[in-house]
């Protein structure tokens, strides 16, 4: 079985918001590698590409588990894609260090989007779905992804990172499309904008 198996076939679920409490919390390692696990990254996987993002984190289904899961173009506009178990994430230092600084928005939140500045190279390194040893190099979105998702795992949302005033505009953004999400979207689709009657 490879990982292409588990990107089909899942059940979607409801994508937990920021604020509830297993979102800021350090998750537990994966010590199991089973599969029920395996279940579970099949099912993140249905529910990331639901909601059309590029990486969510087990916080962001409810399990406080250091789990994500992927599928982000690089700088190379290469998508990749995979599922991480205990990930630990480094960036360049020195010299090497370069920023970018582009708008970062999350699941967790939807509708909001500030501009984060982040190393542009990014090297996870963890388990796959099955215990074996693995490393992924990104660079341009992801390395943003592999930044964003091991955060998560660390009870660390991108909000955290931002200036007060940044976040209040992520905030103001987030409510006005607020309308827009069920609360149990991605299992019930975000409303098109279109059957919001004004009058
Ligand atoms: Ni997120």
């Amino acid at each position: 079985m490879a990982i292409e198996d588990l990107m089909s076939g899942g059940t979607v679920l409801p994508i937990t918001r920021w604020g509830t409490a297993v979102m800021h919390e350090k998750t537990e390692p994966i010590t199991v590698f089973d599969d029920e696990l395996r279940d579970l990254v099949r099912d993140m996987f249905a529910t990331m590409r639901a909601a059309q993002g590029v990486g969510l984190a087990a916080t962001q289904v409810s399990r406080g588990l250091s789990l994500f899961v992927y599928e982000c173009p690089d700088a190379d506009e290469r998508v990749r894609y995979g599922a991480f178990c205990n990930p630990v994430v480094g960036t360049p230092t020195g010299k090497d260090r370069q920023l970018d600084k582009i708008e970062e928005g999350c699941l967790s939140f939807p509708g909001g989007y500030q501009p984060l500045a982040r190393p542009d190279r990014a090297v996870c390194t963890g388990q796959d779905p099955w215990g074996d040893e693995i490393t992924v190099e990104g660079t341009g979105l992801l390395a943003r992804c592999l930044q964003h998702e091991t955060d998560h795992l660390n009870g660390i949302v991108f909000g955290d990172r931002l200036s007060s005033r940044s976040y209040r505009k992520l905030e103001e953004q987030k409510d006005s499309l607020a309308h827009l999400y069920p609360d149990d979207w991605p299992v019930t689709a975000k409303r098109a904008t279109a059957a919001r009657v004004e009058a």
